[in-house]
C-alpha cells in the first residue's frame, strides 16, 4: 500500500492507532477502533463502500437520507486480522485497514486509497490518492471550468451576487466528486451536512474535510461514469420525474407586478406564436412579501388569472421564500408561532433577521412536524388558486441582516448560538443544518403538494444539498448578462448533473444587467437545450421577453424554442432515464466517449442525452467556431454533411447554433405545439410519444419513453416505449422498431414516421418485414421518409433499406 504523504494542518492530531476490529452481530458492518476513535465500514450492493469516522451530530443519516428513499442493501461481511491491520471482504470489495488508519479498497476494475485521517477541534479530515491522469468533476454548483482540480472548494450554501470566476461558495452545496479518466471512473461523497472542504490543489491527493459531524465517506467504485451516478443516486435519491409541462419553455422576471402585466405577457407569447408553458410570479405578487398572500390591488383575482392562463396552456409558478414576516396579525406568523415552528436560540427565543418582508422568523424544517405544517400551507395555497408549482428562493437561507437583538453575533448571523431541534430535546447547531435547510424545505413542500393527489409536483429551488434532485429542479441563481456567464453555465450545469442533479439551467439572458440582442440570441439558442429552460431577469432591468430585442432575435428565439417542443419526446425519454438511473440529461462529451482523451477537456460543448452534441457560440461577434467531435462520425443537420471525429471549424451565423447528431443517432420528435397542454389527451388516445423518429445511418439504439406526462400512473405500469435500433450491414441499413408496454396499456394507434438521413441518392429498395415497402426520398433534405403501421406489443418491425 502506498503511504499518503500528507502534511497535516497545524495543531491537528492523527486518528488513534487502530487496534481492534469487531464485526456486528448481523455481519453487516465492522467497527475498527483505537482508544479514542472508531471507523465503521459498510459495503453496499452495486459497489458502494462507506467508511465513517464517528464524530458529532449525524444529520445526513439521521434525518436527510431516510427522506430520500435510498436504494441500498448492505452486503454480508467477513473480517480477518492480518499482520499490521485488518481485512474486510463483502460483495465484490476487499478493504484493508492498517493500524495507522490507511484504507485500501479494491474491487474488479477499481480501487481507492484513503488515509491521513486527522482531527483539529471538532473538524475532521481525510485524504484520498488521485491518479495524475484522473480529472475531478461534480462538486455541485461551482464556478470555473469543467475539471475541478487545482482549487480548493467549500460546500456551504450561500447567496452570492454576482458570482465571478473566483467565487467558491454558491447556492448549492454538494460534497460529491466524480473522478474520471479513459479507463474508468469512481466517486466520493462526503455525507456530512456541516461546512465541508475539498482541497484539490495537490497533484496527487485530495484532502476532504468537515468542520464537524462524522466523516462519512461513500466510495463509489464505478467502474463507469454511469455506474458512479447510479451509485450516488442510490445513496442520495433518484431524480424526480417532473410533469411534462415543466419540460416546456418558461418565462419569469422580478417581477411581473400586476395580473394585467402577466396577462399581457401570456397574450404576447400566444399572439406571436412562441411556445410557452410557464409564467413565474416573483415576490411582488404578495402583500408586503408575506408568504401565501396576494396583494389585492395588483392581483385582485388570482384564481381567475390562473384559470385564464391554464386555458391558454400556461401554468403559474409562484415564489415562496422561507422567511416569515413577524406580524402579529398575519395568519402564517400566528400559525407558525402556535406550532413553535421557528429556528431559535438555545433558550427558545426565536432567531430573527431581515429579508424582503423586513424582520422575519424562519421555520425549523429539521422537524418533521414543521415540514408537514409547511407542506400543508403550500398545498392549500396551490389548491385554492390553481397554482402549477412552487419556486423556493432565498433558502440558503439568505439573510439581509443580523438579529437586531443580538448584534454580538456579527456577520455570520446564523452560525452562532442558533439551534434546530430534531425531536423535542435534541438541539443541533444551525451550522450542521444550514447546508440542508433548502433540501428539508423542499421535502416538506413536495410532500405537501403530493398529499392525496396523483399529480406530479413541480418545485424549483435555488439552494440544495446532495439529494435535492429527489424533489426539485434547480437554477443557478443570480447570474449576470455577461458572455462569461453564458459560457460558464455549460460546465456549471454539466457538473451539477454529474453531482446527481440533472434538472438544471441558468437564467436565460442573465439575471443582473441587460443582455445585448446578440447575447440574448446566443443564450436562448443554447438555453433551450438545457434540461431547465427559463428566461429570468432582475428588477429594474429592461424587458427580457423573446420579442424585446427586435424581430430578428424574436425569430431566432421562436425557432429555437420550437425545436425544444419538437424534441419533447426525446427530453421525456432522458428525464425518465435520469429518474430511473441517475444519468444526467446534459452530459459532458466523455460521458458517451470515455476512451477519447480530448473529450475530457472540452467544456464549451455538451451532449443532450446520447444523441445530440450542442456547441454554443460563447463569444461576441463570432460567426464561426471550432467544434470537437468525439470518436465517431457526426451528422450536421444544417449542412446535411457527415463529419469525421476531430476538430472542425463550423459556420455559425447569428441564427445558427452548431448542433450535431451522432452516427447511429435516433431522435424521437413530436409535433410543433405552443404548449404541452396540447399533448395532454394524446396518452388516452394512444397517440403519445414521438410522431417521427429521425435516424442517422450508422450503429445505434434508443428506447423512447412516454406516459401521460402528468400523473404517477407510470409507476403503476401506464407507460409505452419504442425500442429502435439501427445497424449498417454491407450496403444495407437495417432498422428495427419494437413497441413495448405493460398489458394494462392499450396499443398505440398512431402511424409512426421514420426519417432516415443522409441519403444523397435514392435508395434502390426498401422492405418492411420482408415485403417491399413505400418510402419517399426527399432529395432537398437528403433523407428518406416512411410511415409504419401501428406498432404491436413486443413485435419488432424490420426495415431494410438498400
Ligand atoms: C433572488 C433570486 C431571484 C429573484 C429575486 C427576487 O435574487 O435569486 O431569482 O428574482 O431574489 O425574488
Amino acid at each position: 500500500m502506498k503511504p499518503l504523504s500528507y502534511l497535516p494542518p497545524r495543531n491537528s492530531r492523527p486518528i488513534g492507532r487502530i487496534v481492534r476490529a469487531e464485526i456486528g452481530a448481523d455481519q453487516l458492518s465492522v467497527n475498527l477502533s483505537s482508544d479514542t476513535d472508531t471507523l465503521s465500514v459498510t459495503i453496499y450492493n452495486t459497489r458502494i463502500v462507506r467508511i465513517q469516522w464517528h464524530n458529532g451530530p449525524d444529520i445526513f443519516h439521521q434525518v436527510v437520507q431516510p427522506l430520500l428513499d435510498p436504494q441500498l442493501t448492505p452486503e454480508t461481511l467477513q473480517l480477518k486480522t492480518v499482520s499490521d491491520g485488518f481485512v474486510i471482504t463483502g460483495g465484490v470489495a476487499t478493504i484493508t485497514v492498517l493500524s495507522d488508519g490507511s484504507v485500501r479498497i479494491t474491487a474488479p476494475d477499481a480501487s481507492a486509497d484513503l488515509g491521513g485521517w486527522g482531527a483539529s477541534g471538532t473538524a475532521r479530515f481525510v485524504q484520498m490518492l488521485l491518479a495524475p491522469s484522473e480529472r475531478v468533476f461534480g462538486l455541485g454548483e461551482k464556478t470555473g471550468g469543467l475539471d475541478k482540480r487545482g482549487r480548493r472548494w467549500t460546500q456551504w450554501t450561500t447567496d452570492v451576487h454576482p458570482h465571478t470566476p473566483d467565487t467558491d461558495e454558491m447556492y448549492q452545496a454538494v460534497p460529491m466528486m466524480l473522478m474520471a479518466r479513459p479507463g474508468g471512473a469512481r466517486g466520493l461523497f462526503l455525507a456530512n451536512t456541516f461546512r465541508t472542504y475539498f482541497d484539490l490543489t495537490s497533484p496527487e491527493i485530495a484532502t476532504i474535510a468537515a468542520d464537524d459531524g462524522p466523516l462519512a465517506i461513500y466510495c463509489y467504485l464505478g467502474p463507469t461514469v454511469a455506474d458512479v451516478l447510479d451509485q450516488h443516486t442510490r445513496v442520495t435519491g433518484r431524480p424526480t420525474l417532473p410533469p411534462r409541462w415543466a419540460l416546456g419553455f418558461q418565462q419569469s422576471r422580478y417581477s411581473y407586478r400586476t395580473q394585467t402585466r402577466v396577462r399581457q405577457v401570456a397574450a404576447e407569447y400566444r399572439r406571436r406564436g412562441i411556445p410557452l408553458d410557464v409564467i413565474y410570479l416573483d415576490i411582488d405578487y404578495m402583500k408586503g412579501y408575506r408568504l401565501f398572500t396576494w396583494d389585492a390591488d395588483r392581483f385582485p383575482d388570482p384564481a381567475a388569472l390562473t384559470k385564464e392562463l391554464a386555458d391558454q396552456g400556461i401554468r403559474v409558478v409562484a415564489i415562496v421564500d422561507p422567511g416569515v414576516k413577524i406580524d402579529e396579525t398575519y395568519a402564517v406568523y400566528q400559525s407558525g408561532s402556535a406550532h413553535d415552528a421557528w429556528i431559535a436560540y438555545a433558550n427558545g427565543e426565536p432567531f430573527q433577521s431581515q429579508v424582503w418582508p423586513g424582520l422575519c422568523v424562519f421555520p425549523d424544517f429539521l422537524r418533521s412536524s414543521i415540514r408537514e405544517w409547511w407542506g400543508s400551507l403550500n398545498r392549500e395555497w396551490v389548491m385554492a388558486y390553481g397554482i402549477g408549482g412552487i419556486w423556493n428562493d432565498m433558502n440558503e437561507p439568505a439573510l439581509f441582516g443580523i438579529d437586531p437583538r443580538h448584534p454580538e453575533i456579527g456577520g455570520h448571523a446564523t452560525d452562532v448560538g442558533i439551534v434546530h431541534r430534531n425531536g423535542e430535546d435534541n438541539p443541533v447547531p444551525h451550522w450542521g443544518v444550514h447546508n440542508v435547510y433548502a433540501l428539508l424545505q423542499a421535502a416538506g413542500t413536495v410532500e405537501g403538494l403530493m398529499a392525496d393527489q396523483d399529480t406530479r409536483p413541480f418545485l424549483l429551488s435555488r439552494s440544495g444539498f446532495a439529494g435535492i434532485q429527489h424533489w426539485a429542479a434547480v437554477w443557478t441563481g443570480d447570474n449576470s448578462s455577461w458572455w462569461e456567464h453564458l459560457k460558464m453555465a455549460i460546465p456549471m450545469c454539466i457538473n451539477l448533473g454529474l453531482s446527481g442533479i440533472p434538472f438544471v439551467g441558468p437564467d436565460i439572458g442573465g439575471f443582473f444587467g441587460a443582455p445585448s440582442p446578440e447575447l440574448f440570441a446566443r443564450w436562448i439558442q443554447m438555453g433551450v437545450f438545457f434540461p431547465f429552460a427559463r428566461i429570468h431577469s432582475d428588477i429594474g432591468t429592461p424587458d427580457q421577453e423573446p420579442w424585446a430585442f427586435g424581430p430578428d432575435v424574436e425569430a431566432i428565439a421562436k425557432r429555437y424554442i420550437g425545436y425544444r417542443y419538437r424534441l419533447l419526446p426525446y427530453l421525456e425519454t432522458l428525464f425518465e432515464e435520469a429518474h430511473r438511473t441517475g444519468t444526467p440529461i446534459m452530459r459532458p462529451l466523455f460521458w458517451e466517449f470515455p476512451d477519447d482523451a480530448a473529450a475530457y477537456t472540452v467544456e464549451d460543448q455538451f451532449l443532450l442525452g446520447p444523441m445530440l452534441l450542442i456547441a454554443p457560440v460563447t463569444e461576441p461577434g463570432s460567426t464561426q467556431r471550432v467544434v470537437y467531435l468525439p470518436e465517431t462520425d457526426w451528422y450536421d443537420p444544417w449542412t446535411r454533411r457527415i463529419l469525421s471525429p476531430g476538430w472542425h471549424p463550423i459556420e455559425s451565423p447569428i441564427d445558427r447554433l452548431p448542433i450535431f447528431i451522432r452516427s447511429g443517432g435516433i431522435v424521437p420528435l413530436g409535433p410543433q405545439v405552443d404548449s404541452t397542454a396540447r399533448l395532454r389527451s394524446r396518452w388516452e388516445h394512444g397517440e403519445d410519444g414521438p410522431d417521427e423518429i429521425w435516424i442517422i445511418r450508422g450503429q445505434g439504439a434508443l428506447t423512447c419513453y412516454s406516459d401521460d406526462g402528468e400523473t404517477f400512473a407510470m409507476a403503476r405500469g401506464y407507460w409505452r416505449r419504442i425500442a429502435v435500433t439501427v445497424t449498417p450491414e454491407a450496403a444495407d441499413t437495417i432498422i428495427t422498431v419494437t413497441g413495448q408496454w405493460p398489458d394494462v396499456v392499450t396499443p398505440p394507434t398512431k402511424h409512426l414516421r421514420l426519417r432516415i438521413s443522409p441519403y444523397t441518392t435514392r435508395p434502390t429498395s426498401i422492405s418492411l418485414d420482408g415485403q417491399a415497402a413505400d418510402g419517399t426520398w426527399i432529395p432537398e433534405h437528403a433523407c428518406l421518409e416512411m410511415t409504419l403501421p401501428p406498432l404491436q406489443r413486443n413485435r419488432p418491425v424490420h426495415i431494410v433499406i438498400r
